[in-house]
């Protein structure tokens, strides 16, 4: 077991506190007066954005843009770097779910780069040249905001992948469990089980060590005793457990790297349009089965954390979100394709056992047949 990786990316600072979102704009204003506020459309109808306007500081002169919702795209990104450049932003602060945060992230770090987003998302060397990125995340569950990864869908081409530098890293996370408060309980169930898959695929992976070894059991037992009760109530004190479990996975992903329900889930959501969270779910159980034996030790750790078996308890969770499978009885059109994405991506080559293309034929199969 290694102790540390060769390198680890850690955000410089982090605070935790309810209420502390309402800092935002004095906080940005360090990094400089002119700045872009990427938003969701719940943050602006629950009205957080007006309050955080009202607070700020009257020096700043902040623009704001608001995700209209859905997986975020290269053509999201190009209008939003558009928006950033007119405004001559100085910083750019991401408030939201993971879709506004990767689009936040991705901004910021591109900010300057000289090409189009479609070419570093094609594999580009992405210039260190973007602006401070400020965050504080509206869902408990992708964990993006303490990552340096940005997932964008390239609606041309249906290829959905994520592109990642050390430059992306945010200067501040804000983690205020007052924006949990009102979630609807189906995106708490998702974005909570993308959360649980994250700790469990990090803790496990190739490129796991002792150091990510602490963030994934930390959040998982946070994610695991917090989850269901946070699902009926989102008001409740479990939810800053909540959240920070999701922050602390997202810690251990960033260094560690994922498996193969993420490689999975990439070209699936893409292609049937499923919630990132829940086709984590869905191919979770499968993998965890397929895992098994390469996991060792680790899954009775696992499932020591959770407080019983770890299949179980998955299987428990999902019944008791009620999650049903959204491609039981589809057929996937480009099989071919879907194999040859799953095992390109650098999650599947991070999981704990060996993935053939045989492999992801059979887990496929599971998926959408069992
Ligand atoms: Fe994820």
């Amino acid at each position: 077991m290694k102790i540390l990786p060769n390198e680890l990316i850690l955000p410089p600072r982090t605070t935790f506190r309810k209420g502390a979102v309402l800092d935002l704009l004095k906080e940005c204003a360090v990094f400089g007066k002119r700045g872009l506020l990427i938003h969701g459309q719940s943050f602006a109808a629950g009205g957080a954005l007006q309050k955080i306007a009202e607070a700020g500081a009257s020096s700043v002169s902040v623009k704001t843009w608001q995700h209209t919702g859905g997986e975020p795209t290269l053509d999201h990104l190009e209008h939003v770097l558009s928006v950033a450049r007119e405004h001559r932003a100085e910083w750019v602060a991401g408030v939201g779910g993971g879709s506004v945060i990767d689009l936040a992230k991705a901004c910021a770090g591109l900010m300057n780069a000289q090409l189009s987003a479609v070419a570093y998302h094609d594999g580009a060397r992405i210039p260190s040249s973007g602006i401070p990125f400020v965050v504080a995340p509206t869902t408990a569950g992708t964990g993006s905001e303490a990552t340096i990864v940005c997932v964008l869908t390239n609606s041309r081409t249906n290829v959905k992948k994520s592109f990642r530098h050390p430059s992306f890293m945010a200067r501040l996370i804000i983690l205020d469990p007052d924006l949990l408060a009102g979630s609807p309980p189906g995106v708490i169930a998702n974005s909570g089980m993308d959360a649980f898959t994250q700790a469990i695929e990090s803790y496990v992976s190739t490129g796991s060590n002792w150091m990510t070894d602490q963030f994934c059991l930390k959040g998982l037992a946070l994610i695991a005793s917090s989850i269901e009760v946070v699902f009926n109530d989102s008001r409740c004190d479990k939810a800053g457990d909540l959240l920070m479990g999701s922050y602390l996975a997202g810690l251990a992903l960033s260094n560690a790297r994922l498996g193969v329900v993420h490689g999975l889930a990439h070209p699936l959501g893409a292609r049937f349009d499923v919630p990132h969270g829940l086709a984590c779910a869905v191919c979770l159980p499968h993998a965890i089965e397929f895992n098994r034996e390469a996991m060792g030790i680790k899954y009775t750790i696992m499932s020591e954390t959770v407080g019983g078996d770890l299949l179980s308890a998955t299987k428990r969770l999902m019944e008791s979100f009620e999650i049903r499978s959204p491609f039981a009885g589809k057929t996937i059109a480009d099989m071919d394709k879907v194999i040859e994405e799953t095992l390109a991506s650098g999650s599947t080559s991070a999981n704990p056992r060996k993935v053939s293309a045989t492999d992801v034929e059979y887990l496929l199969d599971r998926i959408f047949n069992l």
